[in-house]
């Protein structure tokens, strides 16, 4: 029986690996398993928010219950999906822990990409994706914003120079260059930083179940929004 601290909020939470197409058969992704927005999603819910989730579509997670799910494959549908669904004002929450591929064909092949004889190589052309969190984070700067990073060294300078970059309220980061935590891990660990509003505070979250780092960012973010 948890305490309604989100009551009234609604929250949207981008979870997992995009996929963009090379050809009609082959794509770019990464190994995000989606845990960590999964167990948001509960927690929100479960602190009675009323909570969207836009999910990459490979994940293979079960929906929390009461919470709506959308799949999405590519960035630019992630982004749409989440536009769709955002307002701008302040019940609004949105939370980003998917791992958006950085970059996307620059032209998808419409037909099977062939190995060509006599040549060895294979140069594909990408172009940039949009940024998902700093795009609605300027789109609606009413709603509450949290951003993750994954870093290997000076988490705290990267993350407050997102913080800014993007106009967050606050950032979670985990160290991934720990394999024990993170990435397709039951467990993490990460430091939450606060934008200069919040005077630039943080919070250190010891290494626990994905579950029990959720409840404690809901705990944060309740801290943050609730008057
Ligand atoms: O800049 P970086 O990729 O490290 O930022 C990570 C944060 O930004 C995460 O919250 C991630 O979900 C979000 N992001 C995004 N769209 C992108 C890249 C990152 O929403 N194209």
């Amino acid at each position: 029986n948890t305490a309604q601290t989100l009551a009234g909020k609604t929250v949207i939470i981008t979870a997992g690996a995009t996929l963009e197409p090379i050809d009609p058969v082959r794509f770019l992704s990464n190994h995000s398993s989606g845990k960590m927005g999964f167990a948001l999603a509960k927690a929100c819910h479960d602190a009675g928010a009323t909570v969207s989730l836009i999910a990459g579509r490979r994940v293979a997670l079960q929906t929390p219950f009461g919470v709506e799910r959308i799949d999405v494959g590519t960035a630019d549908e992630m982004l749409a999906a989440c536009q769709a669904k955002m307002r701008d004002d302040e019940q609004m929450i949105f939370i980003a822990t998917a791992a958006v591929a950085d970059f996307k064909m620059a032209n998808i092949a419409s037909q099977k990409i062939k190995k060509t004889a006599g040549s060895d190589g294979l140069t594909l052309e990408l172009i940039k994706n949009p940024d998902i969190l700093a795009t609605i984070s300027e789109q609606f700067p009413n709603a509450f914003m949290i951003g993750f990073a994954a870093e290997t060294q000076d988490g705290e300078t990267y993350a407050q120079n997102k913080l800014d970059a993007k106009n967050l309220d606050m950032i979670a980061v985990n160290d991934v260059s720990d394999s024990s935590i993170g990435f397709g891990s039951d467990d993490n660990a990460m430091t939450v930083f606060f934008a200069k509003k919040y005077a630039r505070s943080k919070v250190q979250l010891p290494k626990a179940p994905k579950a029990t780092i959720a409840k404690q960012l809901v705990s944060c973010i309740a801290m943050l929004t609730t008057k």
